[in-house]
């Protein structure tokens, strides 16, 4: 079948949280927008039609895009912007070989704080269906942001608090009781029922802790790929990442608290223009008295630097063993080390008097390439012309410049002579080329020289088997010994440890050029990315077709 969808991008006021007035902000119909809602095998297609003043793509995260990397989304990888003006793309591609809990965002600037919704892919009708007992009830809860500031034009891009379906709750104590009561969430649930929570956290750079009070979860799914169901009261779901859990209804009826609060993981807590770091909703059991507008207990929340506890939850998933799930390759033919994290540079602008010297500013890389968007076509078209010149290389390293050490402490001083020339971050447009169906291993070392921050990598076009994932640096001797070669998490965002490491393997048998990079988009634009350009295969089906005549020019 066929899903058809219209999205127009365009302004919408909303307004401010513990100040007068209303913001614009840019939307598809609210914050979030439209659901997608299709079955495994579908055709969807979306016309998008940009009424906003600002350049727009959209991408479909998780989707693998096979045959059409053309429709992926990110700006200047795979096409260019549609333009403002009532512009419009539409966007076709298949949901095959895959189901579950994904989601859509804007891929262009910032946009995707406010332009993003789910796109969920349930199992086909008269296949096997869930692999776990059906549900009386499914929900999406997503995680978001509220901005008092348009976010793609805000100098400030942190949020100023976080919402759930879109909703700030009571994380700030301006408002009166009535209004912090009305903007939160609220799930009807009725008693011994058991729901399907399908979590996605789209908030631009912070990763949650998840709780509901007096309700434990089974987590069956993460990023659109099943697991072995795990028991937990808290879920750890870091930017791009997806989450479904089971929660029955068991508790005596009445009205709870599910709550999410950030993990910062490096960063002291909480930061400056936050009123509270905790966003609440309601789950109200039916026929039970609600409490009026009185806020149920908050759970108690991990403390914001819980890595033990993140990493806990991470290390605790596997995947599903059931029939036709794909197993992990044992040989690999690509083998790289990748160093992720921030680090800083001087800013190239900058001339310096005696009276104010150039100050180094944050710069992102990946083996000290910082990625540069490029801005006369993008890098798919330019493959597809055979005319990557100055446009790309196809020159990303395979290791860093110089071997990391992690517990090399004179490298970590923040802003100190090692740090920057460890990591200065070439400024670079760089992909790395892979055969065709070759099996890649990426260990991604996070550097923490600047920042000590987990980063949620997401690799665009695959899902991947995460074999294994430590702290301090990694050793591929010992760390070899404890990969699961078994039943690994499948995903297609890894959230690298704070300090820490983490090994992922693939099968590069989607043509197409295929972005990597940071979910945190303070991250992203600042170069924390690169690309894979996968190359074609031998037959029709493995050929990168010819692209549509309509994609937006640049
Ligand atoms: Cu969900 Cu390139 O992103």
């Amino acid at each position: 079948a066929t899903v058809e969808h219209t999205f127009t991008v365009a302004t919408l006021s909303w307004p401010r949280i513990c100040q007068p007035g209303n913001v614009s902000i840019t939307s598809v119909k609210g914050v979030p927008g439209p659901m997608i809602e299709a079955y495994e095998g579908d055709t969807v297609v979306v016309h998008v039609i940009n009424d906003s003043p600002y350049n727009v793509t959209i991408h479909w995260h998780g989707v693998f895009q096979r045959g059409t990397p053309w429709a992926d989304g990110p700006s200047m990888v795979t096409q260019c912007p549609i333009q403002p003006g009532g512009n419009r793309y539409t966007y076709r591609f298949n949901v095959s070989g895959q189901e579950g809990t994904l989601w859509w965002h804007a891929h262009s600037s910032f946009l995707r704080a406010t332009v993003h919704g789910a796109l969920i892919i349930r199992p086909r009708q008269g296949a096997a269906g869930y692999p776990f007992p059906r549900p009386d009830g499914e929900e999406v809860v997503l995680l978001g942001e509220w901005w008092n500031n348009e976010a793609v034009i805000s100098s400030n891009v942190y949020a100023d608090a976080y919402t759930i379906n879109g909703k700030p709750g009571d994380s700030y104590g301006c408002e009166t009781t009535a209004n912090r009561y009305n903007r939160r969430a609220k799930f009807e649930v009725t008693g011994n029922s058991t729901y399907l929570l399908r979590i996605i956290n789209a908030a631009l750079n912070t990763a949650f802790f998840f709780k509901v009070v007096g309700h434990t979860f089974t987590v069956v799914a993460a990023d659109a790929s099943y697991t072995t169901p795990y028991k937990t009261e808290v879920i750890v779901i870091a930017p791009g990442q997806t989450v479904d859990a089971l929660m029955v209804a068991d508790a005596s009826p009445g009205c709870y608290c599910m709550a999410i609060s950030s993990y910062q993981s490096g960063f002291p807590p909480p930061q400056a223009g936050f009123n509270g770091n905790t966003t609440t909703a309601l789950v109200e059991y039916a026929g039970a008295a609600t409490g009026g507008q009185q806020a149920p207990a908050l759970p108690d929340m991990p403390h914001p630097v819980d890595t033990a506890t993140a990493n806990r939850f991470y290390t605790s998933l596997t995947a599903l063993v059931r029939p036709g799930r794909p197993t992990v390759p044992l040989s690999v033919d690509t083998s790289m080390f990748v160093t992720v994290g921030l680090g800083l540079r001087f800013d190239p602008s900058c001339e310096p008097t005696p009276q104010t010297p150039c100050q180094r500013i944050p710069v992102a890389s990946m083996n000290n390439q910082s990625f540069v968007l490029p801005d006369t076509i993008s890098m798919l078209d330019a493959r597809h012309r055979k005319t990557p010149d100055g446009v790309y290389t196809s020159d990303f390293p395979d290791q860093p410049p110089v071997s990391f050490d992690y517990t090399n402490k004179s490298k970590q001083v923040v802003g100190s002579v090692a740090a920057a020339l460890l990591f200065p971050g070439n400024p670079s447009t760089k992909a790395r080329t892979l055969r065709y169906n070759a099996t890649v291993e990426m260990v991604l070392q996070n550097t923490a020289l600047v920042g000590r921050e987990s980063h949620p990598m997401h690799l665009h076009g695959f899902n991947f088997f995460v074999l294994a994932q430590g702290f301090g640096n990694y050793d591929g001797n010992t760390a070899s010994g404890q990969f699961n070669l078994g039943n690994p998490q499948v995903r297609n965002t890894i959230a690298v440890p704070t300090g820490g490491w983490a090994v992922i393997r693939f099968v590069a048998d989607n043509p197409g050029m295929w972005f990597m990079h940071c979910h945190i988009d303070t991250h992203l634009s600042i170069g924390l990315a690169m690309v894979f350009e996968v190359e074609d295969g031998l037959t029709p089906d493995t050929k990168l077709p010819q692209p549509p005549p309509d994609l937006p020019p640049c």
